[in-house]
């Protein structure tokens, strides 16, 4: 089934909050992955009308048929942010001095199961981070090898830190270096 990817306007995003929690609970919700139903529920009624209201805020979802099928998140991130300044305090200051305050911050990413393998999820990435004006972008995901950290390091995302001391590495995108040459980079 084709695949059509949009970008949402915050109120969108909230009109469509349960149909992206059910997005959030199929992905995360999956064997290995373990998130509960509630998790799923807070991302829709807290993290998301949270989240709209930040600077630089985009959305993307991947639709088939009308429905959602994937999403991904972001804003740019500020030092008194709960992430921001968790994330500062666990690396060394010159990392945090380089990379934290005005980053875009990639803040979810989910694709059904049902839908996944089939480059939905790079798919969504490359249209999340193109044209956005921040110079550095940054996100954490899972310390072990799987789908999500992946997919960021085939897209050019760099490892900065391996774990941050809960269970979360640390990827950062300098948008100012131009792509390599080739395919698999995001903005590519
Ligand atoms: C991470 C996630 C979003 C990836 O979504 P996806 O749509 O499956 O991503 P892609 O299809 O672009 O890539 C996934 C894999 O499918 C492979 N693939 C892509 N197109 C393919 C195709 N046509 N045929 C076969 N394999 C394909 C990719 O090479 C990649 O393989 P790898 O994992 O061995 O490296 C999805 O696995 C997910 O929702 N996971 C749970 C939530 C999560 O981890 N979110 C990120 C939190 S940081």
């Amino acid at each position: 089934m084709r695949q059509v990817i949009a970008v949402l306007a915050p109120e969108q995003v909230l009109q469509a909050a349960p149909e992206l929690a059910a997005v959030y609970l199929s992905a995360f919700g999956a064997p290995g992955y373990g998130e509960e139903p509630a998790r799923a529920e807070a991302f829709a009624t807290d993290q998301l009308p949270l989240h709209s209201q930040r600077d630089g805020f985009k959305f993307v979802v991947s639709r088939s048929a009308d429905l959602i099928t994937g999403f991904a998140y972001g804003y740019t991130g500020q030092r008194g942010q709960w992430w921001s300044d968790r994330v500062a305090e666990a690396v060394p200051a010159e990392l945090a001095e380089e990379w934290i305050g005005g980053h875009f911050e990639v803040v979810d990413l989910a694709v059904v199961v049902e839908a996944q393998r089939q480059g939905l999820g790079a798919d969504l990435m490359k249209a999340l981070m193109t044209g956005l004006p921040n110079r550095k972008a940054l996100l954490t995901t899972y310390v072990d090898d799987r789908p999500a950290p992946r997919l960021y390091r085939r897209l050019g995302w760099r490892l900065l830190v391996a774990d941050l001391g809960w269970g979360s590495a640390l990827f950062g995108m300098d948008m100012a270096v131009p792509p390599p040459p080739g395919p698999g980079r995001v903005g590519a």
